[in-house]
Order: structure tokens, then sequence, then C-alpha cells
């Protein structure tokens, strides 16, 4: 953090003093006011639920812009990384800061790859849940009880402690996820096979079993890659922020993550792919393109309740770079299977032509987010809708984790605690039950 020459400068009326703040900057964005000493100053807390104007840490994993719809993993563009890079590249520079060369690649791979299978007991844990349970209350309940089984490498102090619960979370996310898949069609789990790709090897334990093996279409592989590549950080989203506060009391990795999971699975959040999905599977089923005028003037009545899921976002005030990406990969996927003509992908796309030319969406700002095409390359793809949020948890694992690192790392790390506008009643006294 670099202190700039600007002061910021706080007078109270009723009184004529006023109060200096510092001011520090980032590489790029806005600045930041350091409000540390106002309690202590003013007797006054800030007052900022949402968090729309507090910037609750320092970060150099992951930079937004969203006036101008940008997105940079420790610099680098999205769009960059997203056609020159692989997930585990992509991992390897969130957690590291840089791109690794062939050989730190190969390394990682090798490291990732070797700790894919879970403890046999995991299979015991996860059998003890009901056959139609949500994947991310089975996810919620597997990731943090893998805190269970890690003992050697839960102290949080210790950086080689962290690299290898990092690497661990990773590397068996997707044999979680799979496990779960399998579970839910009373299928035998299918192990981690180390000659294929993080993504291959993901894809073979969904959709391989003991009867017929499985054989990876490299488009399809390609796609998930990417999928995976635009949703492994996103800043201090509030599923990130829940790791960073949960972290903080210095409980161990695995805990953290699941506090990370369990609030990625909102509709408002994580859950928003699946909302999305669900909410063209409806519109095609009650007239398709024909009504979507009809459902669109429903979107704009608040008395509705209804929203275009998939559309606006807290940070990107225009286009998410992601949602374009994702536009790209769907035609891809679509092609390649065959599934051009796929009703779903022209009602999104008739949705998204209108909603970005009626004024209740320009004046709001309200773009596609990168939800709007993911769900429809992943129904392609054979993945169910119930299954899309633990795909962005598997996804976003590295981003948490290397969230949590750096927190950890960070000389001016404390417990998360914010304050609060009391507006409870005013000190009162207990009466006895009989005089109540
Ligand atoms: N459909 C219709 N209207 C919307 C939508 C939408 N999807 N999103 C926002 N608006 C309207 C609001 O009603 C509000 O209108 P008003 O100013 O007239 O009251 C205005 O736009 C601002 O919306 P807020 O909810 O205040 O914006 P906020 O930044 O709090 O919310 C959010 C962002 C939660 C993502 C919201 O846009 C939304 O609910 N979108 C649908 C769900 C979704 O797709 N979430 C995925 C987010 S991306 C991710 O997690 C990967």
């Amino acid at each position: 953090m670099n202190l700039s020459d600007k002061k910021a400068t706080l007078s109270i009326s009723g009184s004529n003093e006023t109060i200096e703040f510092p001011v520090y900057e980032g590489s790029v964005g806005p600045d930041v006011i350091d409000i540390r000493k106002l309690y202590a100053q003013t007797d006054m807390f800030t007052y900022d639920p949402g968090f729309l104007s507090t910037a609750s840490c320092a970060s150099g994993i992951t930079y937004i812009d969203g006036d101008k719809g940008e997105l940079l993993y420790r610099g680098y563009p999205i769009e960059q990384i997203a056609v020159n890079c692989d997930f585990l590249e992509t991992c390897y520079l969130i957690l590291n800061g840089e791109l690794p060369n062939a050989e730190q690649k190969a390394d990682f791979d090798n490291q990732v790859t070797r700790h894919t299978l879970v403890n046999e007991q995991m299979h015991t844990f996860l059998r003890g849940f009901r056959r139609d349970a949500h994947p991310m209350a089975i996810l919620t309940g597997l990731v943090g009880g893998m805190s269970a089984f890690y003992h050697d490498s839960t102290d949080i102090n210790n950086p080689e402690h962290r690299h290898i619960s990092a690497i661990r979370l990773i590397a068996k996310m997707p044999t979680l996820v799979a496990m779960a898949y399998k579970y839910s069609l009373g299928q035998p789990f299918i192990y981690p096979r180390n000659d294929l790709s993080y993504t291959g090897n993901f894809l073979r334990m969904m959709f391989a079993n003991p009867c017929e093996d499985f054989e990876v279409n490299e488009v399809v592989e390609r796609a998930l890659d990417r999928i995976f590549i635009l949703h492994a950080d996103h800043e201090q989203n509030a599923s990130t922020s829940t790791v960073r506060l949960c972290g903080s009391s210095g409980t161990n990795p695995f805990a953290a993550i699941a506090a990370g999971v369990a609030c990625l699975w909102g509709p408002a959040h994580g859950g928003a792919n699946e909302a999305c999905l669900q909410m063209l599977e409806e519109l095609q089923a009650n007239g398709g393109v024909a009504k979507v005028g009809e459902f669109m003037e429903k979107v704009k009545d608040k008395n509705s309740g209804v929203r275009l899921m998939g559309f606006g976002h807290r940070v990107y005030k225009n286009y998410d770079p992601r949602a374009k990406l994702m536009q790209e990969t769907c035609k891809e996927v679509l092609q390649a299977l065959g599934l051009e003509n796929d009703p779903l992908f022209k009602l999104a796309m008739e949705l998204e032509r209108i909603a970005l030319e009626d004024p209740y969406f320009v004046e709001r700002k309200l773009y596609p987010n990168v939800d709007f095409y993911s769900g429809i390359v992943q129904r392609a793809i054979g993945i169910p809708t119930s299954l899309f949020t633990a795909i962005f948890a598997l996804a976003r694992t590295v981003g948490w984790i290397a969230q949590w690192n750096e927190m950890l790392s960070d000389p001016e790390f404390k417990i998360g605690r914010p304050r609060q506008l009391y507006t409870g009643p005013a000190p009162r006294k207990v009466k006895k039950i009989a005089d109540r």
C-alpha cells in the first residue's frame, strides 16, 4: 500500500475541529481512505451495509474495473488468460503471483494430480446423506469434513502447511463434486486417473461407470476448463469475504472454505447459474421466444418479484468480460455437439438483445453476467442443473484459498469484527414473569 499525498478531511456539524485521515493508493483503481482511527478520534463508526464503499482488505490477486468491464488476475486480462492458459496454470498464477514456466507447470500439475484421491472414509461420510440431498449441502459437509483428515497440515502460521492445504483442496474438489453426483444417481464412485488433465479427469469421474469408460471430448474439456478459469477468483465477493472473515478467527482452511461454499450457494451469488437455467427452461415451457416481451414486463415490474437471472452485477456496470467469453464457448460447444439450434440458447440471445435495448436495463447498467451463458454450456455437456453451483465452488476454491493465504501473510491482519448502528431498545429492567 502506498501512502498518497492526498488527505481526507472530516468535519462534523456542531464541532469546530476537523480530522484528517490518510489516503492510500492502489496500483490501479480507486484510492482508499484509512479510517481505522475514526472511532478512537470521533466515537463514531461508518455505516456501509453491503460494503458499497468499503475496502475490507488490501489484495494483490484480482482487479475488477466494473465500469470498463475489465477483469485482471495478477495483472493479466481474463481474455488473455482464457485463450493462452489452462486452469491449473491459472491456479498457479493466482496462488503464486506469476505464471509458471514449463518446468514449474509440470511440477504443479504433478502435485495436484497426485492429491486427487480422497480418504476412503469420505465415502462413508457421503453415504450418510439422503440420495436427493442438494449437491451444495453435500459439498459444504464434505469440505468441512476434510478438517478431520489432515491434522498434519492445519498449522495456519506455517506457509508449507498452507501450501499443502491449498493443493489438497484444489485437487480434491473435482473428486468430491463428482462423488456427490454419482451418489445422487446411485452409481459407484469413479476413482481419479492420473493420466488425464484436471478437467478431463473430472469429466471422466462424472460420466464414466464401471461398465463403460468415458472418452473425453476435447471441445467439451476445453469449455469446462474455461468455465473453471472464468470462475477462479473475483476479488472480495460475498463468498470470498466469508472465507476471509471465517479464516480470520484462525480456523483451519477446510472449515473456512466450507463457509465459502455455504455462502456461494445463495441465488444472488453462485446459485444464480442454476436459477438462470431454471428461468430459461420455464420460459421455454411457457411459450419460448414468443413470450419474451411479456416476461420482460414482469421483470421490470417491482411487485412481481421476478428478476432476470444472469443479469446485473454489484461491481460490473458494463458487460461482464466473462460473459463475452462464455457466449463464445457456448457457441463452440453447441456446434461441436450438434446442438446449434438449441432453443434455450436462442431464447437467451433474444432476452439479451431485448434487455440491451430496453431503457430499464440500460439506465440501471444491467448487463449479462457470467452465469447467463454458463448454464447453457453445462447443460449441453450433460451436467445437471443442481450441480452448477458445485462446479462454481470447485473453480472458486483456488481464489478462496489464495485470498485466505494472502490474508494470513498480511502483517496488518486482524480478526474481522464489523461494528453496528444499534437500533434496539435502550437499557431497561427485566420484570418478574407475573408482572409482564
Ligand atoms: N433483473 C431485474 N432488475 C434488476 C436485476 C435483474 N437481474 N438486477 C438488478 N435489478 C434492478 C434492481 O431492481 C434495482 O432497481 P431500482 O434501482 O429501480 O430499485 C437496480 O437494478 C439495482 O439493483 P440492486 O439489487 O440494488 O443491485 P445490487 O448491486 O445490490 O445487486 C445482483 C446485484 C444481486 C447481482 C442483482 O443484479 C441480481 O439479483 N441479479 C440476478 C442474480 C444474478 O444473476 N446473480 C449473479 C451475480 S454474478 C455471480 O455471483 C457470479
